[in-house]
């Protein structure tokens, strides 16, 4: 198990990590994204999701908790999941994040949420904010 920190000056420097991320990832992969509220997952994964693609709308999974992405213009889909709303894990079964998990990248915010689930992620962020829009990520990385 590798891990890095990154230090993040800007958002424009997230979104420049999201490609670089998203350089290591493919199919199969899950990502399980923590850090407070705002500290800038949706950015990073809306990064990710535009680097395989995806030309449309990104928007936050806050409420309908997930989200899919399967342009004609890309690979493979991308799920992208927000799990800070989950009111119970039991209902994580229901969210169908297992289910193709090995075709797709999935991408989970607030995957602390769900207990163990994501124990075994692939890749696992912390983005942490301090000072005036920079960020520290720490990754780890399983695979
Ligand atoms: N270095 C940075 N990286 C990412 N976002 C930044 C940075 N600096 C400022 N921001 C701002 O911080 C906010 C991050 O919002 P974002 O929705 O990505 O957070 P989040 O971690 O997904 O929050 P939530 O827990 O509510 O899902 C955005 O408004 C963005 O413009
Ligand atoms: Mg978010």
């Amino acid at each position: 198990m590798k891990e890095k920190r990154f230090t993040i000056i800007d958002e424009a420097a997230m979104h420049d990590f999201g490609a670089q991320l998203a350089g290591a990832l493919k199919p199969g992969d899950w990502v399980a994204i923590n850090g407070p509220l705002g500290a800038g997952k949706t950015v990073l994964c809306k990064a990710v999701i535009r680097h395989f693609g995806y030309t449309g709308e990104v928007s936050s999974p806050s409420y309908a908790l997930v989200h899919h992405y399967d342009g004609a213009e890309m690979d493979f889909p991308i799920v992208h999941a927000d799990l800070y709303r989950l009111s119970n894990i039991e209902d994580l079964e229901e969210l169908g994040l297992d289910d193709g998990r090995d075709d797709c990248i999935t991408l989970v915010e607030w995957a602390e949420k769900s207990g163990d689930y994501f124990g075994d992620a692939d890749f696992e962020l912390t983005v942490i904010p301090y000072g005036e829009g920079q960020r520290t990520v720490i990754l780890l990385q399983r695979n």
